[in-house]
């Protein structure tokens, strides 16, 4: 299966896909790492790696139609069967959702749908998770659609919140669990992929 990641920022889950394509953890290839800013670190991380990278930025275009047909042809050229959000801070072209139906996920630092929607990314989501007083946040993968964070829910994983908990020491531990969840998902989504 080849996979694109598409980031906005450091890319540890994306380096963590990749590490686990290198141990065979996962049956995959990254033929993509696309971004929507040009000075992503993810985007160095994939460079390092002879992975090649696409910037997908809407302002060069003016109709979001010709931005949905560049990103498409992009997906294209490089043989994308599915593509991985890893810290992806932009809403997906609707042409390109309906051309990947299903095969578009996305992870998210809470159990969704609580902590999700516009504006919950980041540190956000943690604080308000530190600041609602719940015992329990975690991890959750997801089909994307058109609105933000609210596809099929694929897998959850609980993560305890513990006392003294600041939002970075939280968002530490969650973070933790996504480098280890999100290969697994995709292997066992490219294993139903296989078997269809
Ligand atoms: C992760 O916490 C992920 O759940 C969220 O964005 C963050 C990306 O981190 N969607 P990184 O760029 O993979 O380090």
């Amino acid at each position: 299966m080849n996979l694109a990641i598409f980031l906005s920022g450091r890319g540890s889950n994306f380096l963590s896909i990749a590490k686990a394509i290198e141990c065979g953890d996962l049956s995959a290839e990254i033929t993509l790492v696309a971004s929507n800013r040009e000075d992503a670190a993810g985007l160095e991380t994939a460079r390092q790696r002879n992975i090649p990278t696409v910037v997908f930025d809407r302002k060069r275009f003016d109709q979001g139609s010709e931005f949905g047909s560049f990103m498409l042809s992009k997906l294209s050229e490089h043989e994308v069967d599915f593509i991985a959000l890893a810290g992806y801070l932009r809403k997906i072209p609707p042409m390109v959702i309906k051309r990947y139906s299903n095969r578009i996920v996305n992870i998210h630092p809470a159990l969704l749908p609580r902590y999700g929607g516009k504006g919950m990314y980041g540190m956000a989501v943690h604080q308000a998770v530190i600041e609602s007083g719940d015992t329990v946040s975690g991890v959750t993968i997801h089909f994307v659609d058109e609105i933000y964070d609210n596809g099929e829910i694929i897998h959850q994983e609980e993560v305890p919140v513990l006392p003294g908990d600041t939002a970075e020491k939280l968002a530490a531990r969650v973070l933790k669990v996504e480098h280890r969840l999100y290969p697994a998902i995709l292997q066992e989504l490219v294993l139903r992929e296989n078997t269809r």
